[in-house]
């Protein structure tokens, strides 16, 4: 056994793969192929429903369990008018590993994934709330911090791995955001994390059904240029959402301005100047995901987007991943028979 497997045994077992590396799930881009590539790579892929109604989500499981024999699991969004519906739809599939994202699930969503034996992951963006997603019967947490691209909290990993991984035991945890090299899974794993969750670099592997484009914006962009959207004025709250910093971001801005002039003028209610601040992303991922319109679409992508270097297969993605955090291991362990002699000798 190498000192990964030891480290992430907890996860593995979770999961029932070879590795605990878990692929985000990234609406329009965690579809089949995607998804099974990355299990069968000994990952566990998650098919992201976003938006998808029960009939889209019921031939996607199909599909992805046409190309992979491995666990894989769903991601749905706990604001989805048929999340009930879509859970059925997991239950009937005897999916294994359920992921509520997007808020703390009801009583009911958390009743219908437990009673039908799947394991249910939810994210804790707190402590406070780690503790209650526990209790109300999360069988793992994932804690994402604000480097990871899509919709982000406030807390950097970092900080939530410290505050979490210490005290958390009961459940396995999984981290994610910002999350680009091996070093980085062995630090996670060794502080207390089950395993990791990673998003942008998946989205840029050779497997991944996103654009061309999409995947050279992430080939060509910087750590510093996936950026949180901004928000102009304290009375339209802004989702906070990391992406490429494009001529959409920085419309965007203007959209805003414009729409709270129109605001203060009285030619629109303030719950109408809230849906149009709202509304004007809609259908932006998928125009940058699938159409390839990077300027003017939703790039989103986490910090980590500078380590992508290359489109690669998610296999070499993994191995590459696996291969730094071994070596980092391997540096560690022959740094210290060499602290010993020193303290022996003197
Ligand atoms: C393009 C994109 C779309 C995403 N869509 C979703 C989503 O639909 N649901 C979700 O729970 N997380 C979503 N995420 C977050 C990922 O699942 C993952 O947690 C995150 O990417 C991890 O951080 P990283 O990008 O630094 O690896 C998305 C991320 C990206 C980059």
């Amino acid at each position: 056994m190498n000192a990964l497997d030891h480290l992430w045994a907890r996860g593995c077992d979770f999961l029932g793969t070879k590795t605990a590396i878990m692929g985000g799930a990234m609406s329009w881009v965690s579809e089949r192929h995607l998804v099974s590539a990355i299990s069968n790579a000994g990952g566990f892929g998650v098919i992201a429903c976003g938006s998808m109604n029960p009939a889209l989500l019921d031939a996607e499981i199909s599909a992805t369990k046409a190309l992979t024999g491995k666990p894989f699991g769903v991601n749905l969004i706990t604001m989805h008018p048929q999340l009930l519906e879509l859970i059925e739809v997991c239950i009937r599939h005897e999916i294994g590993h359920v992921v509520l994202a997007g808020g703390v699930p009801s009583g009911a969503a958390v009743r219908a994934v437990r009673d039908s034996g799947a394991k249910l992951v939810c994210f804790a963006p707190a402590l406070v709330l780690a503790k209650r997603l526990i209790k109300s019967g999360a069988d793992a947490l994932v804690i994402e911090g604000s480097e990871a691209g899509g919709h982000i909290g406030p807390v950097s990993l970092t900080v939530l791995a410290q505050e979490i991984l210490p005290v958390i035991r009961e459940v396995p945890v999984f981290v994610a955001g910002g999350i680009g090299r091996g070093e980085a899974i062995l630090a996670f794993l060794e502080m207390g994390a089950s395993g990791v969750q990673l998003g942008t670099r998946f989205a840029a592997a050779t497997e991944s059904i996103a654009h061309e484009k999409f995947k050279a914006a992430f080939v060509r962009a910087n750590a510093r240029d996936a950026v949180p959207s901004v928000q102009l004025d304290a009375l339209f709250p802004v989702i906070p959402v990391r992406g490429l910093a494009n001529e959409g971001t920085r419309n965007f801005l203007a959209h805003q301005a414009a729409t709270l002039k129109r605001f203060q003028s009285g030619e629109l209610t303030k719950e109408a100047a809230q849906l149009s601040i709202e509304h004007f992303w809609a259908g932006a991922l998928r125009r940058a995901v699938i159409d390839g319109d990077v300027e003017q679409g939703s790039v989103m992508a986490g910090q980590s987007v500078g380590m992508v270097t290359a489109i690669q297969p998610v296999a070499a993605i993994i191995a590459e991943l696996i291969g730094q955090a071994e070596a980092a291991h391997a540096a560690r362990q022959a740094q210290v028979p060499r602290t010993d002699a020193r303290s022996h000798a003197a």
